[in-house]
């Protein structure tokens, strides 16, 4: 299964590559905006990081050809500074983001993300992570606390509740189509694009992997990770995720510590979206470390 890099031209361009310096890609995936950055390295070098292990193995397949450059190690945003100490490095020359999952841990219905291909409620980004799968916070939480997940983080307000009660009642779930089928049920048939079960697995995916408290990690390490003059490039796809790196580049920016890049927000390309349906909701923000 391919993942499709997302703006990677304008990643490497407001990444301002410099051949002999060294990188962060902290978002590895499939190694394709790695390879890229790799290949515009001489005498510098690139941390390839990605928290699974599985995405990692192939990304290093993938950049293969540039093996001598990398290195490859797993871990999470929110470690990235014990990362680092680990490799001998005090700072990096830039860094990249781009966040979320990537389209085989999305699809692959042994990952448990997708609603469209039944398999285990797991949706762990890293499955060597010990932490609560989906399936664990559908059957164990507190009505309250599944609520707060489908509507806060799912962003799902109008049947947060109902679905909630829903789901209570139609425990044990332990696949994805079980809980696909148990939302749909309820909440009837497609409304507008949005199956009605996208919502539901948006909030499960960034409560399980906490992502967001992971993107807020990440923003607030940024000085200690990235050098003066380096740059730092964020891929998000998710309002929530988004709003955090907006937030988290302008806290710098005020306290003197980085220099905003982009005054406003950069989007695909109409050419890239057309041909890349997943690129369409992507948003980039670039910053200066100062
Ligand atoms: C959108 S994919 C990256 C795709 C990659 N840029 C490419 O084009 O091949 C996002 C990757 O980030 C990883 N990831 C997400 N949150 C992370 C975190 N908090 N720490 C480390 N890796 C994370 C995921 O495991 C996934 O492999």
């Amino acid at each position: 299964m391919e993942h499709f890099p997302v703006m990677l031209n304008e990643s490497l361009e407001w990444l301002d590559v410099r051949p002999e310096g060294v990188y962060l890609d902290a978002t590895a995936g499939l190694g394709n905006h790695s390879r890229a950055i790799a290949a515009r390295l001489a005498a510098g070098r690139l941390v390839m990081h990605d928290r699974d292990g599985e995405s990692l193995d192939q990304a290093r397949r993938f950049t293969s050809d540039y093996a001598e450059r990398i290195l490859p190690v797993r871990g999470r945003f929110s470690e990235l500074r014990e990362t680092l100490d680990g490799l001998g490095l005090a700072k990096v020359d830039g860094l990249l983001a781009d966040l979320g999952v990537s389209r085989p841990q999305l699809t692959s219905s042994a990952r448990g993300f997708s609603f469209m291909n039944d398999g285990p409620l797991d949706m762990r980004m890293s499955r060597e992570e010990n932490i609560e799968t989906a399936a664990d916070l559908v059957n164990f939480s507190s009505e309250q606390e599944l609520a707060r997940i489908i509507a806060e983080l799912g962003e799902e307000r109008g049947y947060a509740r109902k679905i909630t009660r829903a789901l209570i009642r139609a425990r044990p779930i332990l696949t994805t189509g079980q809980l696909a089928r148990a939302v749909e049920a309820l909440a009837g048939p497609r409304r507008g694009h949005l199956n009605p079960s996208t919502k539901v697995f948006m909030g499960l995916r960034l409560a399980v992997n906490s992502e967001l408290e992971e993107v807020e990690a990440l923003m607030r390490l940024l000085p200690d990770l990235v050098a003066s003059g380096g740059r730092v490039v964020v891929i998000s796809f998710h309002s929530l995720e988004d709003r955090l790196v907006k937030q988290g580049f302008l806290a710098h920016a005020r306290g003197g510590r980085a220099r905003i890049l982009t005054k406003h927000v950069v989007r695909p390309a109409e050419e890239e979206v057309r041909t890349n349906a997943a690129s369409r909701s992507a948003k980039l923000r670039a910053i200066e470390i100062v």
